[in-house]
């Protein structure tokens, strides 16, 4: 067990926001464009860990990244090999935010996706960005203090844009295709526990089963029973590809984290999510 971490967390958005309110921690609001930037930033907080939560990630969907190529390659892939240096050559750990959506997946025939499959879904820039990230910092796994947490279509019991329980009710149209999930408080009691017993490596923080959005719209309609959604096609609302896939937890639960089901965080996260 290592002792209490002291943590800075760059990326103040949606994900930056949540861990350092719910972790207690500082979250820096510098730009980070340079080695010297983020060096800087840790010399002025000396944190033993920092965890990486800049990204782009589209203003309104990934669809945006295509639009803004620099600006998704930048943030998605230079920014996260900046950070390793720093971390690096400062002795510390990071922690990087990476993505689930970097897979091919085929239902009928491939059991969940584990940490040893190789990312294959080119087919986004988005997706192909992260995957560059994520190859990278691989490379010093063996020697370094990294821990690379794939997260997947949040959903929180709190509105905010990217959470994905807004995106459904602002759009009311739904996919019926089972999709791993990361529900935020459990990615928070995770990332939590995953520091205490100092986890190093790639894990997929996602939870367990999957999620079929007609289910969750359901579970809304019971607090607002005047909400009106309409099943479609994936082809009718989206004209770029996106990944759809299962992601195993095996290797999270092998580490002692209690994994729940995605289908039993339901009920608890839109009964707090109607309450703001
Ligand atoms: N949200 C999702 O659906 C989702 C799903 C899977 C994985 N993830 C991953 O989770 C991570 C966090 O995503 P998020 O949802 O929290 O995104 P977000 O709300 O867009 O936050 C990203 C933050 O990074 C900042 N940023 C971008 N470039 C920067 C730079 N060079 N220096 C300093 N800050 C910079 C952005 O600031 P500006 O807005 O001012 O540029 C923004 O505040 C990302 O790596 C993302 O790929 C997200």
């Amino acid at each position: 067990m290592k002792k209490k971490s002291k943590l800075l967390v760059f990326g103040k958005g949606f994900m930056g926001q949540r861990i350092s309110a719910e972790l207690d921690c500082a979250l820096s609001d510098r730009r980070i464009l340079t080695l010297n930037d983020a060096i800087e930033e840790i010399a002025e907080y000396k944190p033993d860990t920092i965890v990486n939560c800049i990204g782009y990630t589209g203003k309104n969907s990934v669809d945006d990244c295509e639009l803004d190529m620099d600006k998704t390659l930048y943030a998605n892939s230079f920014v996260p090999v900046i950070l390793a240096e720093a971390a690096l050559r400062s002795k510390i750990k990071l922690v990087h935010i990476s993505s689930g959506c970097i897979y091919h997946y085929d239902y009928a025939r491939q059991p969940p996706i584990t940490e040893n499959d190789i990312p294959d879904f080119f087919d986004l820039y988005y997706s192909r960005s992260k995957i560059y990230s994520e190859r990278a910092l691989e490379v010093l796994f063996k020697g370094c203090d990294i821990l690379m947490l794939r997260i997947r279509i949040p959903l929180d019991n709190r509105p905010h844009p990217k959470n994905i329980l807004n995106k459904l009710i602002k759009y009311a149209k739904v996919i019926d295709i089972p999709n791993s999930v990361t529900y935020v408080p459990d990615f928070l009691a995770a990332l939590k526990y995953l520091l205490q017993i100092d986890a190093k490596g790639l894990y997929n923080l996602t939870n367990k089963g999957a999620l079929r959005y007609p289910h969750l719209m359901e579970i809304y309609k019971r607090y607002r029973p005047d909400f009106q959604y309409e099943l479609v096609q994936i082809n009718q609302v989206l004209q770029t590809p996106r990944t759809n896939l299962i992601m195993s937890t095996q290797k999270l639960e092998e580490a002692g984290f209690a994994v729940r089901d995605i289908n039993e965080v339901l009920e608890e996260c839109v009964k707090e999510y109607v309450k703001y």
